[in-house]
């Protein structure tokens, strides 16, 4: 069985169609990375899923069952909502952190040790701390705490790493993988490419409500022949490139050039040349794997 499964989709807010016949599936015990550019639709998608948003039309299965209005699913799911100011977690303001964790957990018939997980996700400190006086990746933190903590079968963590430090990114990323050895199904979304090459099994690439791309990184990353990438003054006319090339050329930042489709000793010879000719100096001229970035950047310009 699936964890998720979603079937044209489809959510309007007024004239603005967020979600506009989207697809994918989320394998179980798995993690699943929902990648987009801002109001591409994932948080509407994701809130969906959890039963916490309705939807106008297409099919939902969550672990088997319609997400909306159903009870049931209630305790087999759990949610970390994208950190949008105070309140975002649902959680009273002057709540403190280890009354919170430990009411979340009461809720669940086998609950995760609420020490254990304060520890390791470095809130044992501020176990006494209210709520509001938490910074917001204290508030990110222990969001995902109370997501996790009643041993859900399925987790849906909406950017659980934004505007967190390195540390507990890594702490983050460790949780993420013990729960997917302990057999949990994870969603989540980030804009952070290293996160979902290193931590997701399956990527979604979302673009205006839409799937435009799925599959392992892996196969999203596969490519003929290989990428060239090199630095160089931003604003160069890459279509001409291109076109010598029969590649795909594409400056992915101001100044950061990638040749795909090419045979990369001939992209090598060729980038050399053009640039020469233009006066230019290519720097940091090397050959590669595609990266998740350049894929995304790709499919979603
Ligand atoms: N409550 C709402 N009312 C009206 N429009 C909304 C509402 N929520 C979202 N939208 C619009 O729907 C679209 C999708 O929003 P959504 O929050 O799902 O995007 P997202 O992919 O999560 O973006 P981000 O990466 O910024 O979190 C956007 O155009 C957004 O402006
Ligand atoms: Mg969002």
């Amino acid at each position: 069985m699936t964890a998720v499964e979603v079937r044209d989709l489809r959510r309007a807010y007024g004239s603005v169609r967020a979600v506009d016949g989207l697809s994918f599936t989320a394998p179980t015990a798995k993690v699943t990375a929902v990648l987009g550019r801002n109001g591409a639709g994932k948080t509407t998608t994701v809130e969906i899923c959890a039963g916490l948003r309705p939807r106008d039309g297409g099919e939902v299965a969550v672990l088997g069952q319609d997400p909306w209005h159903n009870a049931a699913l209630k305790p087999s799911i759990g949610v970390m909502p994208q950190a949008a100011g105070s309140g975002a977690a649902g959680v009273y303001p002057a709540a403190r952190v280890g009354e919170v964790l430990r009411l979340f957990a009461s809720f669940a018939a086998h609950p995760l040790d609420v020490d254990a997980l304060l520890d390791r996700l470095d809130l044992a400190r501020l176990a006494g701390t209210a709520w509001r006086r938490l910074s917001g990746g204290e508030q990110q933190r222990l969001s995902l705490a109370l997501a996790v903590v009643g041993r859900p079968a399925l987790v849906f963590l909406d950017e659980p790493t934004a505007g967190l430090d390195v540390a507990a990114r890594h702490a983050t990323w460790s949780l993420i993988e013990d729960l997917r050895t302990a057999g949990v199904s994870v969603v989540l979304t980030t804009h952070a490419m290293d996160e979902a090459e290193k931590l997701a099994d399956h990527v979604v690439v979302v673009a205006a409500g839409r799937v435009v791309a799925a599959g392992s990184p892996a196969e999203l990353t596969r490519d003929d022949g290989g990428t060239v990438r090199f630095t160089a003054v931003p604003g160069l006319p890459v279509a001409e490139l291109a076109g010598r090339l029969a590649a795909s050329v594409r400056e992915t930042k101001p100044g950061q050039y990638v040749v795909t489709g090419a045979a990369a000793q001939a992209a090598l010879t060729a980038v050399t040349a053009w640039c020469a000719e233009r006066g230019v100096l290519p720097e940091h001229l090397s050959t590669g794997r595609r990266t998740l970035e350049d894929v995304f950047v790709e499919l979603t310009a």
